[in-house]
């Protein structure tokens, strides 16, 4: 088992996004005492710890990752007294707590950035974010071609004449990490979570924090998951600085001065590997999202190709790895699962676009999830995937709040269908995620078969197959285990961890457990002879 001091390396911690997982006081938005009511089912479920999304001060232009006030608790969500009170109950069932930090940019609506509005070209407020003057005779031109990770621009003139940078919403300008004051202030509010108890930090845009020194052009498009760069282009010159490591380094030293372990994880779109390995250097952070894995097709093949070069390249610089199939960024693995296509979709679904086979995603992800919580490492899970939640795929774009459709020209649908409220309880109004009928995102009707009360007890349901394979994993401390493969046909993959045996099948031959394998779990029913069918994962003792 792991000790105390790096329960990081084998934990499974639970994704919680604020907006859409409790709501307590019935506005359809949820709040941190939604949160707190529901801890209990999260400790049931037996996961180790819960990420939150960000529930600080925000205008919520992009749902919270536009920071106001990074001591405060936006209203939507309550108080710091709510705060405090959600990590009370949270120690007091086991659970470790990890709250977000958005050091790339702030709201536009921090004081540092009306100050800033306020102030001179080249006075000290305008220093702490990247300001210029524009190109061309009157300079009318942005500084340079970079586009925003949502669309459009990612320079904005002010009256003056001055541009400043937003790698995304226009509300949203990012920092200037060469200036030791925005420095100074992040650790004084690293401290602050600190000292109100967090285990930890999830660093958003993690590999954004330094922008090359020139600011030099970089004519490719900026993803909405950047970093991933298209082939053959020059490395991207606001992604993945060297200099962003001297910042974790600093972080790290704070964080090793607090008892028991506190950690960072980083969300950080890079590639490859062993760059993104660079983030888990023992004197850095602790953990790394996993994205490479995350984005992989489905087939025997790439997967394993994918959970070598990941576990290798984080293996060299002493790290574990950091497995991830679902976020509040990407679509929900039951439904990117459930196309066939060759074609990656994770960047929101829309009503006219193509729409996945709900059947073969479940499926698929129901296998996905078991071959995840199977291999060493740590694993986060997405609120809602335990209960094969798919991706609202036909969110009528009235309802769209991300924005990225606004800003793609609505080209891009946008991550609202990840976000949508989830439900517990099939017969009450808004399924359970509130007291009263209202949803910030409009719940299908057919959510109500996903909704926990409908699958706890339920033998098969994926609510108990997630239960059982938490429990399991634990039980032979999976977590801290050693991978070793099995030699199988081309469309199988199996591995050993311990004493247990992880089988996936990826062909519509049903494949054959090894003589003497005893089941333990498996996501769907076996052949009568007692095979492996299609896009099923088993675990067994052999
Ligand atoms: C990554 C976050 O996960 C995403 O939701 C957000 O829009 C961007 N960073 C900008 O903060």
């Amino acid at each position: 088992m792991s000790s105390p001091r790096d329960w990081w390396r084998s934990d499974v911690i639970y994704q919680i996004y604020p907006r859409s997982f409790a709501d307590n006081d019935g506005d359809g938005m949820g709040d941190l005492p939604g949160i707190t009511a529901r801890l209990t089912d999260l400790r049931d479920l037996g996961v180790d710890a819960v990420w939150l999304s960000p529930f600080y001060k925000s205008p919520q232009h992009d749902a919270g990752y536009d920071v106001a006030d990074y001591r405060s608790v936006d209203p939507r969500f309550g108080d710091l007294g709510d705060a405090d009170k959600m990590l009370a109950e949270a120690k007091q069932l086991g659970l470790k707590v990890i709250v977000d930090l958005v050091p790339n940019h702030t709201s536009s609506e921090h004081v540092w950035f009306q100050e800033a509005l306020a102030a001179a070209p080249g006075s000290p407020e305008r220093e702490r974010y990247i300001f210029r003057d524009g190109r061309g005779a009157d300079g009318s031109e942005p500084p340079n071609s970079w586009t925003s990770v949502f669309g459009g621009p990612a320079w904005e003139r002010l009256d003056d004449g001055q541009w400043y940078l937003h790698l995304f919403d226009v509300s949203q300008p990012d920092l200037n990490w060469g200036n030791p004051e925005v420095r100074e202030e992040f650790l004084s509010i690293l401290r602050f979570w600190l000292d109100k108890g967090v285990d930890g930090f999830r660093v958003d845009v993690a590999h954004g924090l330094i922008k090359e020194a020139t600011l030099a052009d970089w004519e490719y498009a900026g993803e909405i998951l950047g970093g991933l760069t298209p082939e053959g282009a020059p490395p991207p010159p606001m992604w993945d600085q060297d200099g962003v490591h001297e910042i974790y380094r600093q972080w790290r030293e704070l964080l090793n001065s607090y008892e028991p372990a506190r950690i960072l994880v980083a969300e950080a779109w890079v590639q490859p590997a062993d760059r993104l390995a660079r983030y888990v250097r023992p004197d850095e952070m602790h953990q790394a999202f996993n994205f490479e894995y995350l984005v992989t097709l489905w087939g025997a093949d790439a997967i394993r190709k994918v959970v070598d070069r990941t576990s290798s390249a984080n293996a060299a610089v002493g790290a574990p790895t950091t497995w991830v199939l679902s976020n509040h960024d990407v679509v929900r693995h039951a439904s990117r699962l459930g196309f066939s296509d060759g074609k990656d979709h994770r960047n929101g679904i829309g009503v006219d676009d193509p729409q996945p086979d709900a059947a073969l995603g479940l499926r698929r992800a129901r296998a996905a999830s078991l071959q995840m919580l199977g291999l060493p490492g740590s694993a986060y899970l997405y609120q809602g995937e335990e209960l094969g939640l798919p991706e609202h795929t036909t969110l009528p774009d009235d309802f769209r709040e991300d924005p990225t459709w606004e800003r793609s020209g609505h080209t891009e649908p946008g991550r609202d269908g990840c976000r949508v409220p989830i439900p517990w309880e099939a017969d009450s109004p808004s399924f359970g995620f509130g007291p009263a009928d209202a949803s910030w995102l409009p719940q299908p009707a057919a959510w109500a078969e996903y909704a926990l009360d409908r699958q706890r007890d339920v033998p098969g349901s994926t609510y108990e197959l997630y239960r059982s394979t938490l429990r399991l994993r634990k039980e032979h401390d999976l977590g801290n285990g050693t991978l070793s493969w099995l030699d199988t046909p081309a469309d199988v993959l199996a591995f050993r961890n311990g004493d247990i045996l992880v089988l996936t099948n990826f062909g519509d031959a049903p494949a054959e457990l090894p003589l003497g394998s005893r089941v333990l779990l498996s996501s769907e029913p076996l052949t009568e002879d007692g095979k492996v069918p299609q896009d099923v994962t088993v675990w067994a003792r052999a």
